[in-house]
């Protein structure tokens, strides 16, 4: 299955659930695209914590430092707003400078380290959570 076809079908799953967000960032022309950034987002209805959308966000190597990251998380947060959801939630690896210096440009406040939070390639590895209250 191709790249987009492999999309397709993921979108079509979750474009009928409101409590989801999936932007996805293209470049290219005609037939030809390429994804270059990403950011899901979902809320968890029922729990105390359903003011919160959790997500991830990610962009291609290639295309760091062109501002796709800061206009895919602006697009989650206007999700959120509209919604009436107070923060964001997301999680990265505490090695992981660049996703700090990211987030901390676009108001995310480091709030807890899980120390001992996963093992990679035999390495224990930890985790900061980051969250940004929205006013
Ligand atoms: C972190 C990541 C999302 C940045 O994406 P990007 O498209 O390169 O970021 P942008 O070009 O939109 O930069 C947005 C802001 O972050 C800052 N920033 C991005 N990378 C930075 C770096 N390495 N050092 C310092 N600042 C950085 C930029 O200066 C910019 O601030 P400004 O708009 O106020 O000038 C991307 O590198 C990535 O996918 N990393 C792996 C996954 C990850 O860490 N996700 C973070 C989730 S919070």
């Amino acid at each position: 299955m191709s790249e987009l076809a492999d999309i397709a079908t993921f979108l079509s799953g979750i474009g009928g659930d409101a409590n989801r967000f999936l932007r996805i960032a293209l470049t290219g022309t005609g037939s030809e695209h390429r994804v270059v950034g990403t950011v899901d987002a979902w809320t968890i209805k029922g729990y105390r914590t359903e003011h919160d959308a959790l997500f991830g966000l990610n962009v291609h190597p290639d295309f760091a430092g062109h501002g796709i990251g800061r206009r895919l998380a602006e697009a989650l947060e206007s999700w959120a707003r509209e919604r009436g959801l107070r923060r964001l939630t997301t999680w990265i690896r505490a090695h992981n400078a660049r996703g700090a210096r990211f987030a901390q440009r676009l108001g995310f406040r480091q709030e807890a380290i899980s120390p001992n939070h996963a093992v990679i390639d035999g390495r224990v590895s930890a985790q900061v959570s980051l969250g940004k209250v929205l006013r």
